[in-house]
């Protein structure tokens, strides 16, 4: 694809996005802005990319024109319980020890869902909060905050689609939300009611802050947002997100970010797989790992109502363990030894050193799709998507995912836009990830599965009339 401007341009661009939003492009990663700041400039009402590109670079741009570029620009992947473990560890090991010093405290407990997307991951909380006995606002205060803003309207409207309950146990649906149409759910009045939305940007200085709530938070979620930050811009957010914490307050960030937290004054407490990071000093640990090594936890087991118990007594947390990062071949050895559990953990361990590693995620997505979790398997080849928007094999196992989930439009979507990236290759081109099959190959293979309308090349005549 030809740039519709020089790249100096775009990387004056990636370094005022790095600068304003935190947000890392690379230049491997030109093609994903360049695809967002042309269908923002759409949405803006700006003739033509490089117009909305000069819009942008001209000193002190206004805000609507970066909140076009944000919406495009940041990812709204996110669902219901999504990393049971997390609320599993929050009941089973965070309040239990919390709910003493709150006994004491005048405050209310604070929890914040940073980088909460359209609601789903706040709403969780809420609810997994409201199941133990500490439904907010009365016993405890939910804020969740967002940059994008067409995310955030999501949020406050409660409204979701199936999509957003994928992997949660069918009580949600029944206990917590209510049809609205035929096909979406809006979350209770109460749930929705007990969290309170705000536009906050995470690479900017408005934390912590009384004002917004942000100060004196006992909980923090900020998982799957800080991948997307430039290293420095990492490091600098999660300081200031240490910095909002009460003393022993707990961080948690996603999986694949844990390795990149390091900041003084947060020490990562291991609950089975899980990590999280706890303000202050010396961990302790009143019961056994919440989640064994790489068990895929029911979600239903979690948050039922359950006694809250206080710990016996403590042990100290095990320091992270030292050992070399694993290699994808290591990952792929295991894999493909049938060792599933082995070399989920194994890639996992990659990832955590190295959150851009595509084909760490691609190989992820693969094995948890022969573990049945298919959830998750998703959202790993969205992730590797992210990263490389024309990495086939991921765009491929994403559109059979959803074809034998029934979502046959989705599927049917992700199978033309492969066909498209692969119509426009060398026919002879081995395509990576799929064991030798080349595009052209691949370009027959796909034309008879989307036969039924057809799918243009760019390079060449429309190929899905080959049936
Ligand atoms: C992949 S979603 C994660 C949602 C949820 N935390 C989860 O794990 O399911 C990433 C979210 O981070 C938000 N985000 C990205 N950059 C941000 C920034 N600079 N400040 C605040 N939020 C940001 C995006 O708008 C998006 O909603």
């Amino acid at each position: 694809m030809r740039s519709a401007a020089s790249p100096s341009r775009f990387e004056e661009l990636s370094l005022l996005i790095a600068g304003r939003l935190g947000l890392h492009f690379p230049a491997a990663r030109l093609r994903t802005m360049e695809n967002a700041l042309g269908e923002a400039a759409r949405i803006a009402g700006h003739g033509t990319t490089t117009a909305f590109l000069d819009a942008l670079l001209r000193p002190s741009p206004p805000d609507e024109l970066f909140d076009a570029l944000v919406r495009e620009l940041t990812v709204g992947e996110t669902y219901f319980f999504r990393e049971p473990a997390v609320f599993a560890a929050i009941r089973e090991q965070f309040l239990p020890e919390w709910s003493r010093r709150w006994a004491h405290r005048m405050a209310l407990p604070r929890f914040w869902s940073a980088g909460c997307c359209s609601g789903e991951e706040a709403f969780t909380l809420a609810i997994a909060l409201e199941r133990v006995g500490f439904p907010a606002p009365e016993r405890a205060e939910i804020l969740a905050s967002d940059l994008n803003p067409h995310f955030l309207r999501l949020a406050r409207e409660g409204i979701y689609r199936p999509w957003s309950f994928r992997g949660a146990p069918d009580w949600l649906r029944a206990g917590y939300f209510r049809a609205v149409d035929g096909e979406r759910l809006e979350v209770r009045g109460d749930i929705r009611r007990a969290v309170r939305f705000q536009r906050l940007n995470l690479a900017g200085s408005g934390f912590p802050a009384t004002d917004n709530g942000t100060a004196h938070v006992d909980l923090i979620l900020c998982r799957n947002v800080l991948m997307y930050f430039t290293p420095e811009r990492l490091a600098r957010t999660a300081a200031r997100l240490a910095d909002c914490l009460n003393e022993g307050g707990w961080l948690v960030v996603g999986a694949a970010e844990t390795g990149h937290i390091e900041v003084p004054g947060l020490a990562p407490a291991r609950f089975g797989d899980l990590t999280v990071f706890v303000k202050g000093g010396a961990r302790t640990r009143s019961k056994p790992p919440v989640a064994p090594s790489a068990r895929v936890v029911d979600p239903a087991a979690i948050v039922a109502p359950a006694p809250m118990t206080l710990p016996s007594r403590t042990l100290p947390v095990p320091p992270l363990p030292e050992n070399p990062p694993p290699s994808i071949d290591e990952v792929r050895r295991l894999a493909s030894a049938g060792e599933r559990v082995a070399a989920l953990a194994l890639c996992d361990r990659l990832l955590r050193g190295d959150r851009i590693n595509t084909i760490a995620h691609f190989l992820r997505a693969t094995i948890l799709l022969e573990q049945g979790n298919s959830a998750e398997a998703e959202a790993a080849l969205r992730r590797a998507l992210y990263l490389e928007p024309d990495f086939v094999a991921a765009l491929l196992i994403l559109g059979q995912t959803a074809r034998a989930a029934g979502r046959a439009a989705v599927a049917d979507r992700h199978l033309r836009t492969t066909l498209r990236l692969v119509s426009a290759l060398d026919p002879q081109a081995v395509l990576p990830e799929t064991d030798g099959m080349t595009a052209g190959r691949m370009a027959e293979t796909l034309a008879l599965l989307v036969a039924d309308r057809p799918v243009h090349s760019r390079r060449s005549a429309p190929v899905a009339t080959a049936a």
